[in-house]
């Protein structure tokens, strides 16, 4: 018996890995949590599989149906949204299965912020312009932000910035952000990536927040600010310049 952690990607069905969905289909319990994963992924469950949505349920309630489980000698897909490395509650879930010796696996996702890059047809990496992005949030009511980790901090750094579970306090990351990056610095808001009802906000971080407030967004949102994403005449990586392919690729390198 064994519990498969599975990302389940961003929203499209289609976006979980072949991986994940041949996993799905071969447990006959499935796990999802309901708020974000998209319940056509569930189609892939094989029939009579038993499906619980665990968006109502504790941390206890969880590992309770990870130990029926184990004692049935029936194996788990457990689906979070997205990617399994960021705001999954995957470490308390793996702490507890330890604790149980309870077997596991991880299958990685399309993460929300790959998928609005997508969304946005931008890379979010630029020769001289940034090379570097910050997946990161800001405090909520069930988890501060620890000491050192400031929307300041990163923006110090000129990085591009995706910035999750922030929607609500938009306010706040244009205050936060303006002193450091300009008034001028084009923003992005995309809603549900890859979902039907994906929207897409784009503005600089002096108008976002009334582009926002005229055609309203609640949760599942991400904001992404950099120059990345309205820069034009970046210069050209160097990975596709003949003279880089000369010297570091003249062994038949790929
Ligand atoms: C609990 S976190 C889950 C992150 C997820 N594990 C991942 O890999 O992206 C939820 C937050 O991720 C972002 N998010 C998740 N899915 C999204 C989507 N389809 N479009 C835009 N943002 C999304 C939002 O900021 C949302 O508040």
């Amino acid at each position: 018996m064994t519990v498969h952690f599975i990302g389940a990607g961003p929203g499209a069905p289609d976006l979980i890995t072949v991986r994940g969905r041949d996993l799905v289909a071969s447990c006959s319990i499935c796990l999802y949590a309901g708020s974000l994963v998209n319940a056509e992924i569930l189609k892939h469950c094989p029939p009579g599989a038993r499906i619980v949505d665990t968006a109502p349920m504790s941390l206890d309630e969880i590992a309770a149906e990870f130990e029926k489980a184990q004692a049935a000698g029936l194996d788990v897909a457990r689906l979070h949204s997205g990617d399994l490395s960021v705001w999954s509650a995957l470490g308390e879930q793996i702490r507890r299965l330890e604790a149980l010796g309870i077997p596991y696996t991880v299958t990685p996702g399309v993460p929300a912020f790959a998928a609005a890059s997508a969304a946005l047809r931008r890379e979010l990496t630029l020769p001289e312009v940034a090379q570097s992005v910050v997946l990161t949030r800001t405090s909520g009511r069930a988890s501060a932000m620890p000491e050192g980790e400031t929307l300041e901090t990163f923006a110090a750094s000129g990085a591009t910035l995706a910035i999750h579970l922030s929607i609500h306090a938009l306010d706040r990351v244009v205050r936060d952000l303006t002193p450091h990056y300009g008034p001028d610095c084009p923003v992005a808001i995309v809603y549900r990536a890859s979902w039907p009802e994906e929207r897409i906000i784009r503005g600089r971080l002096s108008t976002i927040a009334d582009a926002v407030a005229a055609q309203p967004i609640e949760r599942t949102a991400l904001i992404l600010v950099g120059p990345v994403l309205a820069s034009e005449d970046f210069r050209e990586s160097a990975l596709y310049d003949p003279d880089y392919q000369r010297r570091f690729r003249s062994r038949g390198t790929s």
